[in-house]
C-alpha cells in the first residue's frame, strides 16, 4: 500500500507537448496501474479554460478503453494563472494543498513538476515552483526538456540559474531518446553478449553510422525550429546520446552515475568537428508541389539558411576508436521515417572468393519504427549454383516477442522520475560537454552563413551526404 500520495503538476498544460506526450504517458501509466493509488494531476497554464473543455482537449490525445479514459479524466484538475506572479503560485498552492488533504490527509505528499513550457520561461516558472509549490511533507522533483540553451554560454547560464533553485538530484532532464526501448537495449546488446565485445573496435569495424530520418517537415513548428536548426534540435542531443551508448567503455556498474561517467569520458574524447566534414541541407518543395519548402512554413524567414538536414563525421580519440569514423546524419522531409545505428565491419581477409562477391557484414540496430536488430551475413546461395548471397540474421521485435506492447519513451521516463531513478536522464556535466562539442561548429556555420544544400521533400537528402559517407569508407550494400 502506498503511504505517499503523488501530485503531478503539469506546467504548460494547455500546450502541445502536454497534450501529445505528457498526458498520454500518464494515462498509459495509469492503465498499467503504475501510478500510486492516490494520484492527483493538476494542469497549470495561462489560458482560461473550463475544466470540461480541458478534459475534452486532453481526451483527444488518449487512446484506449473509454471507461478507463473516463476514470483517468476524473483525476485531472486545471488552474489558470500567470507564470511570473508569486501571488498566482500562492493561490495555486492552496488548491493543490486542499486537494491533497481531501484525498489523503494522513500521508506524505510527493510532488512531480513537469515543465511542458517554452525555454524562455523555464526560470520564472522554476522560481514560482521554488517559492510556492514545493511539497512540505514529501519529495519535489522537476522534469525539464530541451532546448537547454542554444550554445555553451546560454546553456551554462540556464544550468547555473536552475542549479540555484533545485538540487541536481531533484532535476530530471529529459532526452526522450533515452526512454526508447532500443536505445536501452544498446547496453544489453553490447555488454551481455560474448560475440560482440571482442569485435567492438576500430580493429574490426570500419565505420559506424547513426541515422535519424523523418518524412515530415517542420509543419507549423518553423518558428521554433528556425531559432535552432537540426543540429541543435536532434544531433546535439538524441544522436549524441546514441553515439555515447554505442561507443562508451563498459561502466563500473549499472548505477546511473557510473554510466554517465563513462558517457562523459567518451564525449570528452570527441575531436573538434571540421566544417569540411559536415554537410548541411534544407528541404525545398518536391516536383508535384504538394509538399512545401521549409521557407514556406509560418515563422520561417524566406531567406533562412537554417539547416533541416545535417551529416557530420565524428572522430573519437581513444584507443578503441582512434582513426575510425562515426557518421551522424539527421534530417526532416526525407524519403522515410527511420532511426538506426549501422555498424559496418571491415572486409574479411579474403583469399577464397571473388572480392566483388564479398559485401560487408553489418550489424543494424533499428531504433524505430519496427524495432529490430539484424546482422548481414554472406551465405552460399542454396542449390546447385556456387554463388554467394547476402542474408540476414534477423531479430525483428514484432516477430520475436508476442503481444509486443512497447511503452512510449515518455511513459518510461515519467515512471523513472517518480521512482527517483536518474539512469535515463541527462546529467548537468553531460549536457555541458555536449555543448562544448557543438558550439564551435555552430558558431562557424553561423558566422560564415554557410548555405545549406537544397534537397527535395521526400528525397534521400543532399547528394553530398552520400559522398561524405563514401569518403569515410562506408560501402553501400544491397538492401540499404
Ligand atoms: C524532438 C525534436 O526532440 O524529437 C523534433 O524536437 C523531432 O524535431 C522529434 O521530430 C523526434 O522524436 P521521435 O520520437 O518522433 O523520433
Amino acid at each position: 500500500p502506498d503511504n505517499r500520495s503523488l501530485t503531478v503538476v503539469v506546467l504548460g498544460a494547455s500546450g502541445d507537448l502536454a497534450k501529445k506526450k505528457t498526458y498520454p504517458a500518464l494515462f498509459s501509466l495509469f492503465l498499467r496501474d503504475l501510478l500510486p493509488s492516490t494520484t492527483i494531476i493538476y494542469g497549470y497554464a495561462r489560458s482560461h479554460i473550463e475544466i470540461s473543455d480541458f478534459k475534452k482537449r486532453i481526451a483527444q490525445g488518449l487512446k484506449g478503453n473509454e471507461e478507463k479514459k473516463q476514470e483517468f479524466l476524473n483525476l485531472l484538475h486545471y488552474h489558470s494563472g500567470q507564470y511570473d506572479e508569486k501571488k498566482a503560485y500562492d493561490e495555486f498552492e492552496k488548491l493543490i494543498d486542499a486537494e491533497e488533504q481531501k484525498k489523503a490527509s494522513s500521508v506524505a505528499h510527493n510532488r512531480l513538476f513537469y515543465m511542458a513550457i517554452p525555454p524562455s520561461i523555464f526560470i520564472e516558472v522554476s522560481i514560482g515552483i521554488q517559492g510556492s509549490l514545493l511539497s512540505k511533507s514529501g519529495w519535489s522533483r522537476v522534469i525539464v526538456e530541451k532546448p537547454f540553451g542554444r550554445d555553451l554560454t546560454t546553456s551554462r547560464q540556464l544550468a547555473n540559474d536552475l542549479g540555484k533553485l533545485f538540487k541536481e538530484k531533484d532535476l530530471f532532464r529529459i532526452d526522450h531518446y533515452l526512454g526508447k526501448e532500443m536505445v536501452q537495449n544498446l547496453m544489453v546488446l553490447r555488454f551481455a553478449n560474448a560475440v560482440f565485445e571482442p569485435l567492438w573496435s576500430k580493429s574490426h569495424i570500419s565505420s559506424i553510422t547513426i541515422t535519424f530520418k523523418e518524412d515530415i517537415g517542420t509543419e507549423g513548428r518553423g518558428g521554433y525550429f528556425d531559432q535552432f536548426g537540426i543540429i541543435r534540435d536532434v544531433m546535439q542531443n538524441h544522436l549524441l546520446q546514441v553515439l555515447s551508448l554505442v561507443a562508451m567503455e563498459p561502466p563500473v556498474s549499472l548505477n546511473a552515475d557510473d554510466i554517465t561517467n563513462e558517457k562523459v569520458k567518451l564525449l570528452r574524447c570527441i575531436q573538434p568537428i571540421k566544417l569540411d566534414e559536415v554537410v548541411l541541407g534544407q528541404y525545398v518543395s518536391d516536383d508535384s508541389g504538394k509538399h512545401p519548402s521549409y521557407t514556406d512554413d509560418d515563422g520561417v524567414p524566406k531567406d533562412s539558411v537554417t539547416p533541416t538536414y545535417a551529416a557530420a563525421v565524428f572522430h573519437i580519440n581513444n584507443p578503441r576508436w582512434r582513426g575510425m569514423p562515426f557518421i551522424l546524419k539527421c534530417g526532416k522531409a526525407l524519403d522515410e521515417r527511420k532511426t538506426e545505428v549501422r555498424i559496418q565491419f571491415k572486409r574479411p581477409d579474403n583469399f577464397l572468393f571473388r572480392d566483388e562477391e564479398i559485401s560487408r557484414n553489418e550489424l543494424v540496430m533499428r531504433i524505430q519504427p519496427g524495432e529490430a536488430v539484424y546482422l548481414k551475413l554472406l551465405t552460399k546461395k542454396p542449390g546447385l549454383e556456387n554463388s554467394i548471397e547476402q542474408t540476414e540474421l534477423d531479430l525483428s521485435y514484432r516477430h520475436r516477442f508476442e503481444n509486443l506492447d512497447l511503452p512510449d519513451a515518455y511513459e518510461r521516463l515519467i515512471l523513472d522520475a517518480i521512482k527517483g531513478d536518474h539512469n535515463l536522464f541527462v546529467r548537468d556535466d553531460e549536457l555541458d560537454v555536449a555543448w562544448q562539442i557543438f558550439t564551435p561548429l555552430l558558431e562557424q556555420i553561423e558566422n560564415l552563413k554557410v548555405q545549406p544544400e537544397p534537397y527535395k521533400f521526400g528525397s534521400r537528402g543532399p547528394k553530398s551526404a552520400d559522398e561524405l559517407s563514401k569518403k569515410f569508407g562506408f560501402v553501400r550494400s544491397l538492401g540499404y
